[in-house]
């Protein structure tokens, strides 16, 4: 048995953020940043938090499946930017939910979060653990950035994304994930709350090495994606999409150019959100669900990439 999308949603705060409202707050220009990222405009939680757009994507997700909630067995969250640690946001979602059959927990493998959570389904499903999984990725990351830090704050949104799995039988889709804690310091987020904290003048925001961050991305995801590709016999042309992690249109382009891949095979929305973390996964693939691009026997690969360092990759048959 595996474990078959059988139902996206998604939802992104009401308040937009755009390059213009930025060049006002940092020195920096819509210009520059549509150069170096692709990024045009964020939305960034006002009223919204990370259950509340959490709780919005997954009912999308669940009606878009026709899916009851009382259905799911296995709820996920991958966050690392939940305004609450205890309950974990999976309990306060499924209480929000009524998905009261469900067992929930929380991940965080940073961007690579949905893959992690995706091939953490498929496991449980392919051990016959339950049937109906509800995966959803969901980011405050506004509240992570230091907004004065132009170098950080104009590359982030916020958002969630969710994606319900039924067990279906047949073949469990190929996922390949990688970390690399040894260059985790090129990404980091302190807890503001520790007592051994050192200076602590940074805890609670994002701090990266963006360039390293960059070499590490345009090295590793196509390295993936062949892996993958190779140990699934699957061709590059076989593959209709190709669903990155929406950090930066750079990435994006870099990754297809060294896979020797068509661009128009990588759909990008990262120009409207930013980049959500594990989010961005979920949302891309809801909208893509939505406007019909994405159809039935299709082969799509998803990659995400991010802090630990870490990164990954599935195929599967939408
Ligand atoms: N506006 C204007 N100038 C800026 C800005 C800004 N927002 N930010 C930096 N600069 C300046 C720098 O100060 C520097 O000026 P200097 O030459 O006078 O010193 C110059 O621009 C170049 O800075 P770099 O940091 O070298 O710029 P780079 O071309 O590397 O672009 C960027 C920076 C966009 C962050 C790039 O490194 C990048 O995309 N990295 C990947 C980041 C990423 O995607 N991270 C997340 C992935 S993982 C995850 O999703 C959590």
């Amino acid at each position: 048995m595996y474990g078959k999308i059988c139902g996206t949603g998604s939802c992104v705060p009401k308040h937009v953020l755009d390059n213009e409202d930025l060049s006002r707050m940092v020195d920096t220009s819509d210009a520059w940043i549509q150069e170096r990222t692709g990024v045009a405009r964020r939305h960034i939680i006002e009223d919204e938090t990370t259950v509340s757009m959490a709780v919005e994507a997954a009912q999308r997700a669940l009606e878009n499946g026709n899916v009851r909630a009382e259905e799911v067995e296995l709820l996920i969250v991958s966050t690392f930017t939940s305004e609450i640690l205890l309950p974990c946001a999976a309990c306060e979602v499924q209480k929000r939910l009524g998905a009261v059959n469900a067992a929930c927990f929380d991940l965080n493998a940073a961007c690579t979060g949905f893959l992690a959570a995706y091939q953490t389904a498929q496991a449980y499903i392919a051990a016959g653990s339950c049937r109906t999984v509800l995966l959803i990725g969901s980011e405050s990351l506004s509240n992570m950035v230091d907004w004065k830090d132009r170098g950080t704050c104009i590359l982030f949104g916020d958002g969630a994304g969710a994606a319900v799995l039924r067990a279906e039988p047949g073949e469990v889709p190929l996922t390949v994930m990688h970390s690399d804690g040894g260059a985790g310091g090129a990404l980091t987020l302190q807890s503001r709350h520790q007592k051994n904290r050192g200076s602590g003048l940074d805890a609670g925001y994002i701090q990266m090495n963006g360039r390293e961050v960059f070499q590490f991305a345009v090295k590793r995801v196509p390295e993936v994606i062949q892996e993958l590709l190779e140990a699934g016999q699957v061709t590059l042309r076989q593959v209709d999409y190709f669903i990155l992690h929406q950090a930066n249109k750079r990435i994006v382009e870099s990754v297809a150019k060294r896979l020797g891949a068509d661009i128009e095979k990588f759909p990008m929305n990262l120009q409207e959100y930013g980049n959500t973390s594990s989010a961005s996964i979920p949302i891309l693939l809801d909208e893509m669900n939505r406007d019909g691009r994405l159809k039935q026997g299709q082969t799509i690969v998803l990659a995400g990439f991010g802090a630990g360092l870490s990164w990954g990759a599935a195929v599967l048959k939408w």
